[in-house]
């Protein structure tokens, strides 16, 4: 028994819980998902696992994206990057309601299942249905050789190496690297961004594992923060664009491992029903970064305020217009707003992390969560 207690100590490699360590695992898993795929100096993606489909990628007139948990808020940001960069129409769907509707799917569709274990019922059976109606399947899995990578037509695995902790986290930003890839890589392939711009994303994109190791030193204030706010019974997450499914994540990771009721909401919907929950005692977390939406963001900070909510902002390095209405601000590294995905999630998941160990709840195994989910 001692003997298996230091073999578990030995594994988590010094960290209290396997979450924790693979928090701060990021910078590497993310570089071992862009490691052999980006060219930054001559602004090429490369992506072995599906260039064979290449010329079908070329042609497709749409993406569907299937997906469930934490692996469908990482579709929700690829939606936004294959959109944005790609120009194709991208839908996102519960991979449990697409399975049980009857979808038009053609064959210039093309589907992409994200999973993290490549064994989610849902998403398997989701998969098996758009094969028989003739659509090209390409998986973003972790575990290779998993039945959906194996059920797929090509794919791209994510490389984050093995995740203990139930609540996911290296997964899920290694899955957002690898839609990032896939959105450049077709952005590359069907011209529809310029040579120049993808040498300047590509040599942002090679630099988020720094920015990603140095949004993690904001490690000690995120605990303080987490000190004041273990005992809420309420939370929201508000985010815009890209952010939106950050917001919907680190919501997601608060009530998964803490038992905290959380919501993640679009801020500018917040007026259409949350806001009648905020009072001095709700804390709202806003993911408030120095990009396009920074003004709107901004604005609804002012408006939770007015109604004296506690507003915990993820600013980018050196803001000072949130600072003056926040109750708590968190920094991180500025980046280009297509990566701000990858940094922002950091200080939400060291929220809820932090805020799980002062509730001493089992973070690694929360209460009726698996790791993956092989029944409906
Ligand atoms: C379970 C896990 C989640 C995960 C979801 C999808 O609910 O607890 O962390 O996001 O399944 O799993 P998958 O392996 O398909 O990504």
């Amino acid at each position: 028994h001692e003997l298996d207690i230091k073999l578990e100590m030995l594994e988590k490699g010094g960290y209290d819980h396997f979450m924790l360590k693979e928090i701060y695992e990021q910078p590497r898993s993310i570089r071992d998902c862009l490691r052999g795929r980006i060219y930054p100096k001559t602004g090429k993606v490369q992506l072995g696992g599906i260039k064979e489909y290449t010329e079908k990628l070329k042609n497709i007139d749409r993406i569907i994206i299937v997906a469930c948990g934490t692996s469908w808020h990482a579709g929700l940001v690829g939606e936004y990057l294959i959109e944005e960069y790609a120009r194709i129409p991208v839908e996102v769907e519960y991979a449990s309601e697409f399975r049980y509707r009857n979808p038009i799917i053609t064959e210039k569709d093309l589907v992409i299942a994200i999973s993290q274990s490549g064994e989610t019922a849902d998403t398997m059976a989701a998969i098996e249905l758009a094969k028989e109606k003739g659509a090209t399947i390409f998986g973003v899995c972790n575990v290779v050789g998993a039945s959906i990578p194996r059920a797929s037509h090509a794919g791209v695995y994510t490389h984050a190496g093995p995740e203990i902790g139930v609540a996911s986290t290296k997964a899920f930003t290694a899955q957002v690297t690898a839609l990032t890839l896939i959105a450049f890589y077709a952005a590359q392939q069907r011209g529809a961004i310029t040579q120049s711009k993808l040498i300047e994303y590509l040599t942002e994109l090679n630099e988020i594992p720094e920015l990603v190791e140095r949004a993690l030193e904001c490690n000690e204030q995120v605990k303080s923060i987490a000190e004041k706010f273990k005992d809420s019974n309420n939370c929201l997450f508000l985010g815009r664009g890209s952010s939106f499914p950050v917001a919907l994540e680190g919501a997601l990771k608060l009530k998964e491992i803490s038992y905290i009721h959380a919501e993640g909401y679009p801020a500018a919907e917040m007026k259409h029903g949350p806001i009648a929950l905020i009072d001095e005692e709700m804390p709202v977390v806003f993911i408030a970064t120095k990009n396009s939406s920074y003004e709107k963001v901004v604005s609804n900070i002012q408006e939770v305020k007015a109604r004296k909510g506690k507003v915990i902002a993820i600013v980018s390095e050196g803001d000072i217009d949130v600072k003056e209405m926040a109750d708590y601000v968190i920094e991180i590294p500025q980046t280009n707003e297509a990566f701000v995905p990858l940094i922002a999630t950091i200080p939400l998941q060291l929220l809820a992390y932090h805020i799980a160990v002062m509730r001493n709840c089992n973070v690694d195994q929360p209460r009726n969560l698996a790791k993956s989910v092989t029944v409906e």
